[in-house]
């Protein structure tokens, strides 16, 4: 490990993807604070979501890094980190500045964690940053306990695996979000029993369940996944290239997947105003395009100023569906639902 550890930290710096063990599962693991870094993971997850990143860190003192200042003074957030980390349990609160929008799937608030096991740590230390992981198996299969499970999906696809002891609890951390003006809530039970996490938070108030899905249509309670979630502020309308249907539109933003996508809804939309216009990336790349989505479709949503109108519309077309770009494609979908 005296050799290995180095290496793989410098991978995590350079912006790669190295598994490495913790307490719960295996986390495939990425640089929280570079952007593209962290659209390879979803690549190599091949996750169709942009579902919010776990936050790993190797110490309390590295908090500050990854939560806002508001967070910090949560009195709820120092009891929970007080009585289990470092261990299974995930903390969801407001979110620090450096942390990248794709790691939060665009919420304002982040999970954080502190694992219980010597090897993430170093790993973490050694980095110097904070590392965001999900588990380290393929979209929809079983999360992995072992280096050979981490193998048999992800070989290849990832730059390093750290190997030791199998995953110790085998079972991923507890998610409680803990924000503002709201009760605590269990997102995830896991490793982290919530019988002990009702009874730490008892003097904040009672442990709620997770919050009932924003759209019943498609009662999708898990964060991230509700059908209209971080929607921007104006509209956003998928406009088919082969058929444009400009309907009501007035002032637009301009959104497309390349450049010459980008040529072809300029022209298509001559007549309007266009506030602002952007391309994910210069030619196809859905890594980075993805890690530059949240930011987009942020900096186009301020283009329409303070003096904001009902048919302000951020127009885009459909994003090609193959590998990473189902992920992309589905949180335009989701931006663009009727809320
Ligand atoms: O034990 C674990 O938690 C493992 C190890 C590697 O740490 N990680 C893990 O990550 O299970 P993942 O990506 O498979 O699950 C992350 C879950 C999300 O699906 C979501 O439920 C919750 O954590 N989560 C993370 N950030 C959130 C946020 N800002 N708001 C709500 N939920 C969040
Ligand atoms: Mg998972």
């Amino acid at each position: 490990m005296a050799r290995v550890l180095p290496q793989a930290a410098a991978l995590i710096r350079a912006g790669g993807l190295v598994a490495f063990p913790t307490e719960t599962v295996y986390g495939l693991g990425a640089n929280a604070t570079d952007p593209s870094a962290v659209a390879r993971i979803f690549a190599a997850k091949r996750r169709p979501t942009f579902d919010p990143l776990i936050v790993h860190i190797a110490d309390r003192s590295d908090l500050p890094r990854v939560l806002a200042a508001s967070a910090l003074s949560d009195p709820r957030v120092s009891a929970l980190a007080d009585a289990f980390w470092p261990g299974p349990l995930t903390i969801v609160a407001p979110a620090a500045a450096e942390i990248p929008e794709l790691v939060r799937a665009g919420l304002t608030s982040v999970g954080v964690r502190l694992p219980d096991h010597e090897t993430a740590r170093a790993l973490i230390r050694a980095a110097g940053t904070p590392i965001a992981a999900p588990s380290a198996n393929l979209f929809g299969q079983l999360s992995p306990t072992s280096a050979a499970h981490v193998l048999s999906q992800l070989n290849g696809i990832i730059d390093a695996i750290l190997v030791a002891d199998s995953s110790r609890i085998g079972v991923e951390s507890s998610v409680v979000s803990l924000l503002p003006g709201e009760p605590a809530r269990l997102l995830r039970p896991g490793g982290a029993p919530a019988e002990q996490i009702g009874r730490v938070l008892a003097p904040f108030g009672p442990l709620e369940g997770p919050a009932k899905a924003v759209t019943p249509a498609t009662a999708l309670p898990a964060p991230g996944r509700t059908a209209s979630h971080y929607a921007p502020r104006a509209r956003v309308r998928i406009l088919d290239l082969n058929a444009p249907d400009l309907g009501d539109l007035a002032r637009v933003a301009l959104l497309a997947p390349e450049n010459a996508t980008l040529a072809r809804l300029s022209s298509a939309t001559a007549g309007l105003t266009v506030v602002a216009r952007a391309a994910l990336s210069e030619e196809h790349d859905p890594v980075r395009a993805a890690s530059r989505l949240f930011e987009l479709l942020h900096q186009l949503d301020e283009a329409f100023g303070v003096e904001r109108e009902p048919r302000d519309t951020i127009l885009t077309t459909p994003y090609p569906e193959p590998g990473l770009g189902a992920a992309i494609a589905d949180r335009l979908r989701r931006a663009s639902a009727e809320r």
